[in-house]
């Protein structure tokens, strides 16, 4: 099963409903659309309704972030995982490089991670180098310790995801080497077994610049599960051209 997921990031308005549903309209009609699942995360303001209208059709809502705190809490402005489950979100994005910069540390991922999977949310958690630890050769170190310091053991594997961003790529036009991706990826899975005592792991999608061109060249690397979308899941044409183009 691939993933191709959409972060919306501070984009849309209720009327955006509409690109959602012309994605829906094609995965209906594709002959590939049982190898693949597709979930979109808008902001905040669009979850309780854009998961009501898409409860029985094939598209799943998810959220981008929220807060390190269970139930309910007296900071301003926070939104908790209890209520984004609450008001039908599956999935939520945790850790993006976005919200690391402004202050996301590990000990606050770890709390995030925890209550989202303790509410039944499945959890996309993103990690990934920078432009200086890529120079410096320290990707490795990197991914280890992003992974090491938040996961447990005890999690449930089978709600994660995990999504390998480097920092680098995300909204540059710039991706890694397919040889980069190979062995990034291979390391990451070798890392979750060993956190996970398991022979099995969460599966590992790729983030960063994605777009209908250059998806072809990672559609032969068979060992990323999918992708996490950013700028190119805003239109509907260039999604559905990613989805087209994998399969082709
Ligand atoms: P991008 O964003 O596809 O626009 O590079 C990816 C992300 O930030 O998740």
């Amino acid at each position: 099963m691939k993933y191709f997921i959409g972060n919306w990031k501070m984009f849309g308005v209720p009327k955006s409903v509409n690109i959602i549903n012309k994605i829906n309209s094609f995965v209906k009609n594709d002959r590939n659309r049982n190898k693949y699942r597709i979930v979109l995360t808008p902001p905040y303001t669009l979850i309780e309704t854009f998961a009501k209208y898409f409860k029985n059709k094939l598209i799943s809502i998810g959220a981008q972030n929220c807060f390190h705190k269970d139930l309910f809490s007296s900071n301003t402005g926070a939104v908790s995982p209890y209520m984004l489950k609450q008001i039908g979100s599956k999935y939520i994005i945790i850790g993006h490089s976005d919200n690391r910069s402004e202050g996301d540390n590990d000990q606050m991922l770890r709390n995030k991670v925890r209550f989202a999977l303790k509410h039944n949310l499945r959890v996309i958690f993103c990690i990934g180098e920078n432009k200086k630890h890529k120079k410096n050769k320290k990707t490795f170190t990197v991914l280890k310790q992003q992974l090491s310091s938040v996961l447990e053991k005890k999690f449930k594997m089978n709600n994660l995801i995990i999504a390998y961003e480097p920092i680098w790529s995300i909204g540059t036009g710039m991706i890694p080497s397919s040889e980069d991706l190979i062995k990034n990826t291979s390391f990451i899975k070798k890392t979750l077994k060993k956190i996970f005592n398991s022979k099995k792991t969460p599966p590992v999608l790729y983030g960063g610049s994605v777009d209908s061109n250059n998806i072809e060249q990672f559609s032969k690397i068979n060992i990323i599960d999918g992708f996490l979308i950013g700028g190119a899941s805003k239109s509907s044409k260039k999604f559905i051209d990613i989805i087209k183009n994998y399969y082709r």
